[in-house]
């Protein structure tokens, strides 16, 4: 119904817990190795937004979510549960997404790591996911038609013969996890949205190598690509500026380019 702006009260809480969300994500990297477990990932990613940023993970309990991040191992799609059992091996690529709420305000953020030595394929699935990410992350600026971000990512996924998954999308986010606009990642004509100053919401494109249709599984949260090919998902949390964005979750070392 209403999209919120947001005040520079507002802007400056998303700042804070969009570089906690950031530095989840960066601490992770030295843990990703052939043997683990992403039950233990989990663990890690706890004792780190609980005891030294002293934050809360906004999955755990959501909708009944029983883990503290979602880990989603390749033909995965998203909402993976992390498992002691489920141990990384080589060649594996997987998205770990982090979600933090710090005195009421919402950060989200994911991105793709590779275990060891990947596949050529899978090495190009995560890049052009990423660089979709990006390129439609440049275009942010105010009076931006909505449809525009979700037109720039299936373009740059299907120029490469991949396909943008259609059931979720990103979201606007503050005081709420999810709250309006919903952004998504291929194009839709019927959106008449444009972007203004002070909106803050997250693009989050999931791609796959092979067809976009998924399944959920049984225990009602891990989705899977449905003809087994693989899945890769970047996201960042983004507020639109006078003059364009500002990447709230942008993490040390990484460029918009
Ligand atoms: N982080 C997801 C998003 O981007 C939501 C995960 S909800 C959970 O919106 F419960 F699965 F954690
Ligand atoms: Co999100």
């Amino acid at each position: 119904m209403v999209i919120i702006i947001k005040n520079k009260f507002d802007i400056e809480k998303m700042r804070i817990v969009g570089k906690i969300t950031a530095k989840v994500l960066n601490m992770i990297q030295k843990y990703i190795t052939p043997g683990i477990s992403t039950g233990e990932l989990d663990d890690i990613c706890k004792d780190y937004i609980y005891n030294k940023k002293k934050v809360i993970s906004a999955c755990l309990g959501y909708q009944g979510y029983p883990k503290y991040t979602c880990i989603s191992r390749n033909n995965v799609v998203c909402h993976g549960i992390p498992s002691y059992k489920e141990k990384l091996k080589n060649g594996d690529i997987l998205n770990i997404d982090i979600s933090i709420i710090k005195d009421g305000y919402f950060g989200d953020s994911s991105k793709m790591f590779i275990v060891g030595q990947c596949s050529n394929l899978a090495k190009k699935l995560c890049y052009i996911t990423q660089k979709s990410l990006y390129e439609a992350i440049k275009i942010v600026k105010p009076n931006l038609p909505l449809r525009n971000i979700g037109k720039k990512i299936q373009k740059i996924a299907e120029k490469n013969n991949f396909s943008v998954v259609r059931e979720y999308c990103g979201h606007g986010i503050g005081k709420n996890f999810h709250e309006e606009p919903y952004v998504l990642h291929y194009d839709d004509h019927r959106n008449k949205i444009l972007l203004k100053e002070g909106m803050i919401f997250t693009i989050e494109p999931m791609i796959n190598s092979g067809k976009r249709y998924i399944y959920c599984e049984k225990d009602k949260w891990t989705v899977k690509t449905k003809d087994n090919s693989l899945s890769a998902q970047y996201e960042h949390t983004i507020l639109v500026t006078q003059t364009g964005y500002e990447v709230l979750t942008l993490r040390k070392n990484e460029k918009i380019i």
